[in-house]
């Protein structure tokens, strides 16, 4: 019982200390400072049993045609390049806006996700990101043509990388 009673006294304590941090206004909410490693901690592991449970397991439907490839990109500099930015360039006014940053979608760390996370993200967003979800406003095709986009990204030609510098400067606000 005395037992039981320690607990419950140890747990008002930390509900109370929890209670007293936020209303103390000690917690920066802006997005001008990068997340600290408690909340990068927290959100890496909420975000990544979240899409363990919920991201399909499929693979991409659409293959990794020229077509495809090409539709993506006019997707992507439409929707994507103003935050995530472009490879080799800094990125806009949008994504050093925000944090955490959006990350260079062509990078080792974002290509090891799997088909169905990047659509899963992609379709669903990143809750307290900036990362929207499109799939409200975009058929589930133009995901998976972005999905094979970003896939494509680390192996851009010289074309399809001018085609992306022209909308990266039609995408910055
Ligand atoms: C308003 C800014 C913004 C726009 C526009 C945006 N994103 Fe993001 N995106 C983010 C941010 C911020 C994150 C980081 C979220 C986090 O830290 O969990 C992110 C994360 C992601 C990730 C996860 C990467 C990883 O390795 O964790 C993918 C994939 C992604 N975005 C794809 C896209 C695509 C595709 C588009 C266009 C359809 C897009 N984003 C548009 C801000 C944006």
């Amino acid at each position: 019982m005395r037992f039981f009673a320690g607990m419950l006294f140890a747990l008002l304590v930390v509900v109370a200390a929890l209670v007293a941090l936020v209303a103390s206004g000690t917690v920066d909410m802006s997005a001008a400072r990068p997340p600290g490693w408690l909340e990068r901690i927290v959100g890496e592991a909420l975000l990544d049993r979240s899409l363990a449970r919920r991201a399909p397991r499929a693979r991409n439907p659409l293959p990794q045609t020229p077509q495809v490839i090409a539709a993506g990109l006019e997707h992507y500099r439409r929707d994507c390049a103003g935050c995530h930015g472009r490879p080799g360039a800094a990125p806009g006014p949008l994504g050093r806006g925000l944090n955490p940053p959006p990350p260079d979608l062509g990078s080792a760390d974002a290509q090891e996700s799997s088909d169905g996370e990047l659509f899963y993200i992609v379709s669903r967003g990143v809750r307290l990101t900036g990362m929207p979800a499109w799939g409200p406003s975009r058929p589930e095709r133009e995901i998976w043509e972005l999905v094979a986009f970003v896939r494509h990204l680390p192996r851009l030609s010289p074309a399809e990388r001018r085609q992306l510098a022209e909308a990266g400067r039609a995408a910055t606000p």
